[in-house]
């Protein structure tokens, strides 16, 4: 249950681990706060319920969340805690449901999406002049999770003449990924499974971004026919194993090396292969492999793992598209 957790919120152990003391700590903050504040308004057992219901209302809406975001900065997981509120919000209604364009600006409703689409155009026609780098191909990395493969891509390519990293797009609110993009002044867009599966797939969006080529790192959501035919051999993913084995559905993260571990495996790897209507089914592109010895647990798989994607990954992007002309 915890893995789940910790995949679902993108983080690693360790700040997973920080992000449930803070919960604790919060939860009896309030608890001893609610008992204090009581006893100072003199509230007892003859007062009447309606009373003692709107003090704990008002200290689970106000009070909670302060003394929640106090803990998240003194912490260190201020940006972790500070989505959460804002998903929160977003859930009550509070606030409305963000994007970036692609100057990195934030937009909340459709009309300023509307006009942030025309600048958009603009944007992309003013860089596909001949003066400003015609042949510049844009890679849209698809994410959902810690982000570590992105950050590589986009730290190994911030330099390249003809490589961009243009578009980050993620389906999960407050993943890692999407405090990297605003790091590196990356646009981002949290999409949606009706858009995805039952829409356009985001084509139209990716074209307004001038999106050459797709990179899945990290992305969990099956990769719908109207997105592959529009974009046709020019998605790949990255698969934490040596395919075919340990790969389809329901194999991703922790799931894959706890297989390898348990199978007894020597050996284990990563794939970078073409995406197609199957999960991780598509022409291989890459693999390089690691030892698996009788210490490791999927744990210490998961980091070697990590570490292999990390120094191949951005270079076989790059020769990728590069060979790709
Ligand atoms: C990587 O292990 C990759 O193989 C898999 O998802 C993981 C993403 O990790 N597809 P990160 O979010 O890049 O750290």
């Amino acid at each position: 249950m915890f893995k789940h957790l910790q995949e679902k919120w993108g983080v690693s152990t360790r700040q997973f681990w920080i992000i449930f003391i803070i919960f604790g700590l919060t939860g009896t903050t309030t608890a001893l706060l609610t008992r204090y504040i009581t006893a100072w308004l003199g509230m007892d057992a003859t007062t009447h319920w309606v009373w003692k219901v709107l003090l704990q209302v008002s200290i689970l809406l106000f009070g909670y969340q302060c003394i929640l975001l106090t803990y998240a900065a003194l912490l260190g997981q201020w940006a972790f805690f500070w989505k959460y509120e804002k998903k929160l919000c977003r859930k009550l209604g509070i606030i409305r449901s963000e994007r970036r364009d692609i100057s990195g600006k934030l937009f909340i409703d459709d009309r300023m999406h509307q006009k942030s689409k025309i600048k958009n155009q603009k944007l992309v026609e003013e860089r596909q002049t001949p003066n400003s780098k015609p042949q510049t191909k844009k890679i849209a990395i698809f994410a959902s999770g810690a982000g570590s493969n992105a950050e590589k891509i986009i730290e190994h390519l911030a330099h390249h003449s003809s490589l961009q990293v243009a578009l980050i797009i993620c389906n999960k609110t407050g993943a890692g990924v999407l405090s990297i993009a605003e790091k590196h002044h990356i646009p981002s867009l949290l999409i949606n499974k009706e858009t995805f599966f039952g829409g356009d797939a985001y084509v139209g969006v990716l074209k307004e971004y001038g999106i050459d080529f797709i990179v899945l790192a990290g992305f969990l959501w099956k990769i719908p026919g109207t997105l592959i035919n529009a974009y046709p051999g020019k998605i790949i993913n990255i698969h934490p194993a040596l395919l075919p084995k340990y790969g389809g559905k329901g194999m991703y993260g922790m799931r894959v090396h706890e297989s390898v571990i348990a199978a007894g495996e020597k050996e284990s790897g990563i794939t970078i292969h073409y995406v197609n209507e199957h999960f991780d089914e598509g022409e291989p592109i890459f693999q390089a492999s690691c030892a698996v010895d009788e210490y490791d647990t999927p744990d210490s798989l998961a980091q070697k793992i990590h570490a292999l994607e990390h120094a191949h990954f951005p270079q076989v992007i790059e020769k990728l598209i590069l060979s790709a002309g």
